[in-house]
């Protein structure tokens, strides 16, 4: 068992698109609702350029709005409208100025409002559209898009890809997991749909933006796809119940272009089909022959935390232990740090070092600052 440090695999570079990443250590993109009227500020600049000066290889930043309909809130980040220019560009050059990658991650959160999980509900003017006006399978909410609502949404997606690419960023990550309104496209239970974008073709929405995106951007523009089992609605849901309707949803999105899957799971090491070891990115991987991304709770176990609230070193050994032996086998090929990365902007640099002894851990009290 190899131990942290500068020559674990953890620490090779990666070449993904036209990017060269020179570790495989990515910021998982996680939400913080800190941008009023949707315009980065320069905490928020800061806080990302932290996580790059730490030694993370490649920001993903928390999801970002592509149009009002599609908006979380009015606190969430966006790439459309005239004003959010400026202050993307000073965030992505002061993230690459330290060292790392960056990539926008795209969100359009269909019939989804943020009180459904018990956030404030921020304001979201617009009415809700999805595939079929479904939250969930028994939670009608909003109304069902027209063509003219998906074609929009599309052109709002690629433009938003293309804003991306003129202020800096790497890439683009779609968030085509936990529910939101491409998730709604690709699972049967919200998509009912009698037309072509129904469940008989339920990636066409997914290849659509893909492609959308690749037109508006170049081949060395990295597009990155996030998908999940599971919703924010439902832990248990299944996006796939086998390989084989895993592999025809992620084999249309590999063959229309999508450079690295990110398989968004709540715990890196859980199987993701009965009967056999491998886990979501694993099989994405092996069914795709593309990079994937792997992600949930590194570092994070509850088990690995004393009453104190101190993370054993040993846990977190475990752990980094595990994940390269993942990148060994091929199982990933980058790995994402969500939580851990919050409590601890230099993660990658004390994995590095070996300086784990005394991680912090995450503690939802983190969530109300930008530190
Ligand atoms: C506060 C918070 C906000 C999140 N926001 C997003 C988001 O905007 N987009 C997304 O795809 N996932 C989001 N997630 C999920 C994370 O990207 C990640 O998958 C999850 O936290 C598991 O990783 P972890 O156990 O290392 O934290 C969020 C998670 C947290 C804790």
């Amino acid at each position: 068992m190899s131990s942290p440090g500068p020559l674990s695999p953890l620490f090779r570079p990666f070449a993904l698109a036209g990017l060269s990443l020179r570790n495989r250590i990515a910021m998982a993109p996680m939400t913080r609702e800190r941008a009023p009227g949707g315009v980065p500020t320069e905490a928020m600049a800061a806080y990302y350029a932290r996580r790059a000066a730490g030694g993370t290889g490649l920001i993903v930043t928390e999801g970002i709005a592509t149009d009002a309909v599609g908006c979380f809130g009015d606190h969430v980040p966006r790439l459309f409208g005239p004003d959010v220019g400026d202050a993307w560009r000073r965030l992505v050059d002061g993230v690459h100025a330290e060292g790392a990658a960056i990539m926008a991650q795209l969100w359009h959160v269909g019939a989804f409002a943020p009180s459904m999980i018990g956030m404030a509900d921020g304001a979201h003017p617009m009415e809700r559209i999805s595939p079929s006006g479904l939250a969930a399978p028994d939670r009608p909410f909003g109304r069902m898009m027209t063509e003219g609502d998906i074609a929009a949404s599309i052109a709002a997606f690629a433009e938003a890809a293309a804003t991306a690419r003129s202020v800096g960023f790497d890439g683009v990550e779609l968030h085509g997991a936990h529910g939101y309104l491409i998730d709604q496209f690709l699972w049967p239970r919200t998509n009912r749909r009698t037309d072509r974008f129904g469940p008989a073709d339920r990636t066409r929405f997914a290849v659509e933006l893909v492609r959308a995106i690749r037109r508006a951007t170049d081949s060395t523009f990295a597009i990155s796809f996030r998908l999940s089992q599971w919703k924010q609605l439902d832990y248990d849901a299944r996006l796939a119940d086998a390989p084989g309707e895993l592999a025809a949803i992620v084999g249309p999105l590999a063959e229309a272009g999508v450079d690295l899957f990110h398989c968004s799971t709540r715990r890196f090491w859980e199987p993701a089909f009965a009967g056999d070891d491998r886990t979501l990115a694993a099989w994405v991987r092996a069914l795709t022959g593309r990079p994937a991304m792997t992600v949930g709770s590194i570092t994070l176990d509850v088990d690995f935390k004393e009453p104190s609230g101190k993370v054993h070193a040993s846990g977190v050994a475990a752990h980094v232990a595990m994940l390269e032996r993942g990148l060994e086998r091929g199982w990933f090929d980058l790995v994402a740090v969500g939580r851990a990365m919050i409590a601890n902007p230099d993660w990658a640099r004390r994995v590095r070092d070996g300086d784990i002894e005394d991680l912090r851990p995450f503690t939802g009290a983190m969530l109300e600052t930008l530190i």
